[in-house]
């Protein structure tokens, strides 16, 4: 099954490495990250996950919870926490998904067949907190993700869910946006008080909202 953007995320139970979550009641109202590694005690998934423990903060910032998954046991992720806090100098406090028989990863089409029959990709999903698909990202074993993409994305996905707005090329937090095709004109000044800039009909910027 492959899932889109607004699509409802599928709920599951399943044993993590902080105990057996309900992964609905888990979430409750917030962000949810679910990302998909291909295998335990592998060197990129080692160095992703400790980066993921030191954004720590970065995420609750967000009000964003993270859930790692492969499809090894609960045991070999135990003892693959050891290593990852070892050598990336972290502390691992996500819960990271024991899928050994890919229920999950199925559920989420994180197996690309003709990728890896047996391993996952490395999927992305952002989930809001309508539990609703807003983004997702894929990347094969071989390339690690990049972790200021993937927060980045929860602030353009977070802005625009509030504001008529969208966040151009590269956008980063405190960089100008661009003012919704929808918004006409005359409602612009209400809208937006901060002012704007018209480069062209179709192409105007105003300065991020909410700061
Ligand atoms: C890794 O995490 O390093 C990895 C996992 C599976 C295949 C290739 C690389």
């Amino acid at each position: 099954m492959s899932l889109k953007i607004g699509d409802t995320a599928p709920d599951f139970k399943a044993q993590t490495t902080e105990g057996k979550i309900n992964f609905y009641d888990w979430l409750a109202g917030s962000w949810g990250i679910l990302y998909s590694h291909p295998a335990d005690y592998t060197p990129v998934c080692t160095t992703e996950l400790g980066r993921t423990a030191h954004l720590k903060e970065e995420f609750a910032r967000r009000n964003t919870k993270v859930a790692a998954l492969s499809v090894d046991s609960l045991e070999s992720h135990q003892g693959w926490v050891k290593d990852i806090n070892e050598t990336q100098s972290c502390t691992v406090e996500f819960p990271i998904i024991a899928d050994p028989d890919k229920k999950v990863a199925n559920l989420y089409g994180m197996i690309h067949e003709n990728a890896s029959d047996s391993l996952t990709v490395r999927s992305v999903y952002f989930i809001g907190p309508d539990k609703k698909i807003k983004a997702s990202i894929t990347y094969p074993a071989s390339t690690g993700r990049n972790f200021h993409e993937i927060l980045r994305v929860i602030d353009s996905l977070q802005l625009t869910a509030n504001f008529k707005v969208a966040t151009p090329a590269d956008w980063k937090e405190g960089d100008e946006v661009v003012i919704a095709p929808a918004i006409k004109n005359e409602e612009i000044p209400s809208q937006f008080p901060k002012g704007h800039r018209v480069v062209k009909p179709y192409l105007r910027y105003t300065p991020q909202p909410n700061r």
